[in-house]
């Protein structure tokens, strides 16, 4: 983390109130570079990064295919999440699948990942799904409504992972 993001985030941190935006990237589709960019920074750090993407140009190209919803912090997008019909076809079952949930790592913590999620599923009229590999994580999602659906213990690249699904109420 450079010296002005270690101070954001400290500011950030103390305060916890954070005026961020939340949009849908097609409203603004000027910020699906740095979409892709927080993307690609976060999927690449490990063998997480989809086997068939290796650029950031091929990933800005594939999330135009999906529904992106952003959180943005002034002009710098800190937080994605995306919808797209299923988990790479692993389990085309489980649709629509929400993935690619990511907060840049200087606005972690602060509460950008909760809201984000709940925004997206105040977009949603049918079941969505999801994994996770991390027990925190399905806190996380079950802070947001998500329940537990399925625990596999090996699953792609995984030793285990969490599916998970949320039913929206219908009035
Ligand atoms: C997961 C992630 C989106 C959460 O965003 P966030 O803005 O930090 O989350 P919030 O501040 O709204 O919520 C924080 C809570 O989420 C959970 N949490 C956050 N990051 C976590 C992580 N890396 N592992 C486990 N739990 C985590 C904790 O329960 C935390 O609660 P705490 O503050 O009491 O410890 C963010 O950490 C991230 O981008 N991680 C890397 C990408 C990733 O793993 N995405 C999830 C794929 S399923």
């Amino acid at each position: 983390m450079s010296f002005v993001e270690s101070c954001k985030y400290l500011f950030l941190s103390i305060f916890k109130d954070i005026s961020m935006d939340l949009c849908k990237l097609e409203e603004y589709p000027q910020f699906s570079r740095q979409v892709a960019e927080l993307l690609y920074s976060e999927w690449s750090k490990e063998y997480r990064l989809f086997d068939n993407i290796h650029s950031i140009d091929e990933l800005e190209q594939l999330i135009k295919t999906y529904k992106v919803f952003i959180a943005r912090f002034q002009k710098e997008v800190i937080g994605v999440a995306t919808i797209s019909d299923s988990d790479w076809g692993v389990r085309p079952d489980l649709s629509p699948w929400l993935g690619n949930v990511c907060v840049k790592p200087a606005f972690r913590k602060i509460g950008v990942g909760q809201r984000l999620v709940q925004y997206v599923l105040r977009h949603v009229d049918t079941a969505i799904y999801l994994w996770t590999y991390s027990e925190d994580l399905v806190k996380f999602y079950e802070n947001a409504g998500f329940r537990l659906l399925q625990y596999i213990d090996k699953h792609h690249h995984y030793q285990h992972i969490y599916v998970m699904y949320f039913k929206p109420r219908l009035n």
